[in-house]
């Protein structure tokens, strides 16, 4: 229990195969990281980043919360957007949910679920900007999948108003906001096409 040996094990057969088709690979990436990516997805164990697009440590940046969430006060996303955009100059953000999110399904249940409810407030509030569009639909599966795309495109927004965003385009920096969505269900990543790279497009296709 206090220590879980296959981890360490599987660890190091890891390390050994990475070694065996580049001997340089740990040394190479311990000397600096520059990855193109910020991937900011959902915490469930089903949607690994690098795993979901396979690419190997050192490609992309990553910051997981309970469904994707960029909220204007949480200090920790805003930290790895800054970090991300300023020292390490990433090129592309993406916001990356998936279908049948727990944490969607949980904003929209008419019941209380304890400290967690006040981080599902943010979904609530997604919810009642697409009201009409989402109750419009019959089938709650599809009621739920839709507010997990919604939510993707409120996020990308967010991340577009940052002042950390705005700062880069500003000074011409070339930095592209991305919403995906990902299918537990066949693994499959969708665009929703909401690509976001400067200011004047941002001006045109947000309110
Ligand atoms: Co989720």
């Amino acid at each position: 229990m206090r220590v879980l040996k296959n981890l360490f094990e599987r660890n190091r057969n890891w390390a050994e195969k990475v070694k065996k088709s580049d001997p340089d690979f740990f040394l190479k990436l311990s000397k600096q990281q520059s990855p193109e990516y910020l991937w900011i997805g959902c915490s469930d164990s089903r949607v690994p980043a690098n795993e979901i697009v396979d690419m190997l440590p050192g490609t992309i940046f990553v910051h997981r919360n309970i469904a994707n969430l960029v909220i204007h006060t949480d200090l920790n996303c805003l930290s790895v957007i800054q970090y991300a955009v300023e020292v390490l100059k990433v090129k592309h953000i993406i916001v990356c949910g998936h279908y049948g999110c727990g944490g969607i399904k949980a904003a929209m249940e008419d019941k209380e679920h304890g400290l967690i409810d006040n981080w599902l407030q943010n979904i609530r509030d997604v919810y009642r900007y697409h009201q009409d569009r989402i109750d419009a639909l019959q089938d709650e599966k599809e009621k739920i999948n839709l507010l997990c795309e919604l939510n993707v495109i409120e996020q990308t927004a967010n991340i577009c108003h940052s002042t950390i965003v705005q700062s880069a385009w500003k000074s011409g920096q070339e930095l592209a906001v991305h919403g995906w969505i990902y299918n537990i269900e066949d693994g499959i990543l969708k665009d929703l096409n909401v690509c976001i790279t400067n200011l004047d497009e941002m001006s045109q296709r947000i309110k």
